[in-house]
């Protein structure tokens, strides 16, 4: 078992995995080309764990400079429970922190309840109540 930086010809396997993957919402942004575009703006920061060649967890990290933004957390339901989840969020920390970026959030939906109990359990991550998040599009 191996963590590895994501690349772009991860994309069409992490995207089946993402799709068969309840509590992950899927968006225009994990398209081919928006994929790479990101990966490209944060180079060696999105990470997977790989078994005998097939993806098993992922995890998208991105930053804007100061804070450090995490999506797409997860872990193929066979594997859960052993820390992989753990492991890629401690490796993509590390990684901010080299870059200077201390301070991370990760947007959880409420009918989450597997990645709500992850994300409890996390010692250091504290779940908000003076913030609501606001989003716009534009096209
Ligand atoms: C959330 C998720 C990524 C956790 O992955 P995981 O590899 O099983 O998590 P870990 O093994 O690293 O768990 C670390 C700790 O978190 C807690 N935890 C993780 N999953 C839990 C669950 N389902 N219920 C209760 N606590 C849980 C436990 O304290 C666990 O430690 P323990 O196993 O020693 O008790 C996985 O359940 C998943 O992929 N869910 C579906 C996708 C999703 O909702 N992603 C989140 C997007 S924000």
């Amino acid at each position: 078992m191996q963590i590895r930086a994501i690349i772009p010809d991860d994309h069409a396997a992490l995207l089946a995995l993402w799709q068969r993957t309840p509590g992950i919402q899927l968006r225009a942004e994990d398209q081919y080309e928006p994929f790479c575009r990101y990966l490209a703006r944060n180079p060696g920061l999105s990470l997977l764990v790989e078994s005998e060649g097939e993806i098993v967890a992922s995890l998208l990290v991105g930053h804007d400079g100061r804070r450090g933004y995490l999506q797409h957390l997860l872990v193929d339901g066979p594997w859960r429970r052993q820390g992989l989840a753990r492991a890629l969020l401690d490796e993509a920390l590390a990684r901010l922190a080299e870059l200077g970026v201390h301070k991370s959030h990760v947007f959880v939906l409420r009918d989450a309840p597997e990645a709500l109990a992850f994300w409890c359990a996390q010692v250091g991550w504290g779940e908000r109540e003076d913030i609501d998040v606001f989003s716009t599009r534009s096209e």
